[in-house]
């Protein structure tokens, strides 16, 4: 096990509201020293919506770092890390594209365009996504074949994380302090916390009940294997 974040709690185990993740909640609650008994501590606070995106983003940076740690490799002509970075394209993919990538187009950004708000910057976001989806494609298969890369394909993979990174960087940058903040402002309080409810609900029943932090600590493993975990090595002497 890798270092664990203290368990977020959402709304509704704060609420102590029994819905479709009630079983999952209970067995969450099970494990948060937090917690007494099956009352919420009074210093328990629910993760809203742009926290949740925002800590999703985490994500995104960190496997960012580890393609940006596989180009380092490629270029300085180093054994690939295949296996490490399949293992970062299959989180982007599951974890980004199709989970939080979704939250935002189907959650996100038509409450934007409904109050008529940032309408040209969710266009460039929903592009972006798709052109990102391409470019994973071709990392996976890159990263996931048994035989060596030719020097062609390396600089090709190569190029693919870089625009990638390239592309994600003010992505996310751009969410994090201009879209999040402008739902917060359109959408009233009740939908908002409704809103949480939906994100909560969804990441456990796509990836169970170990959820965000499951996925933080397959990242933290990956960043093991290519020596990038420890967070004191980027500390300038
Ligand atoms: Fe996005
Ligand atoms: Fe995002």
């Amino acid at each position: 096990m890798t270092e664990q974040p203290p368990r977020a709690v959402g709304r509704r185990q704060l609420l102590g509201v029994s819905m479709s993740t009630a079983g999952v909640i209970a067995l969450a609650a099970c494990d948060n020293p937090q917690r007494r008994g099956d009352q919420p501590a009074a210093d328990e606070v629910p993760v809203t919506p742009p926290e949740d995106l925002m800590r999703e983003h985490g994500v995104l940076k960190r496997v960012l770092l580890i393609y940006r740690e596989g180009l380092r490799r490629l270029q300085a002509g180093d054994e690939l890390p295949a296996h490490a970075l399949n293992a970062g394209a299959a989180i982007i993919r599951s974890f980004i594209e199709d989970y939080h990538e979704q939250l935002e187009e189907q959650h996100v950004f038509p409450k934007l365009e409904q109050a008529g708000k940032l309408a040209d910057v969710t266009a460039v976001l929903r592009t972006q996504h798709q052109r990102g989806r391409v470019l994973t494609d071709r990392v996976l298969a890159a990263t996931g074949s048994a035989s060596a890369l030719d020097q062609a394909k390396r600089d090709a993979l190569a190029q693919d994380m870089s625009v990638f990174i390239r592309m994600y960087e003010p992505h996310e940058a751009r969410e994090d302090t201009v879209v999040f903040p402008t739902l917060r402002q359109v959408v009233p309080a009740k939908e908002f916390r409704d809103m949480a409810d939906i994100f909560e609900d969804e990441e456990h029943r796509r990836f169970g009940q170990a959820g965000f932090e499951g996925i933080v600590d397959k990242v933290a493993d990956i960043e093991k294997d290519l020596g990038i975990y420890d967070l004191s090595q980027f500390t300038p002497s």
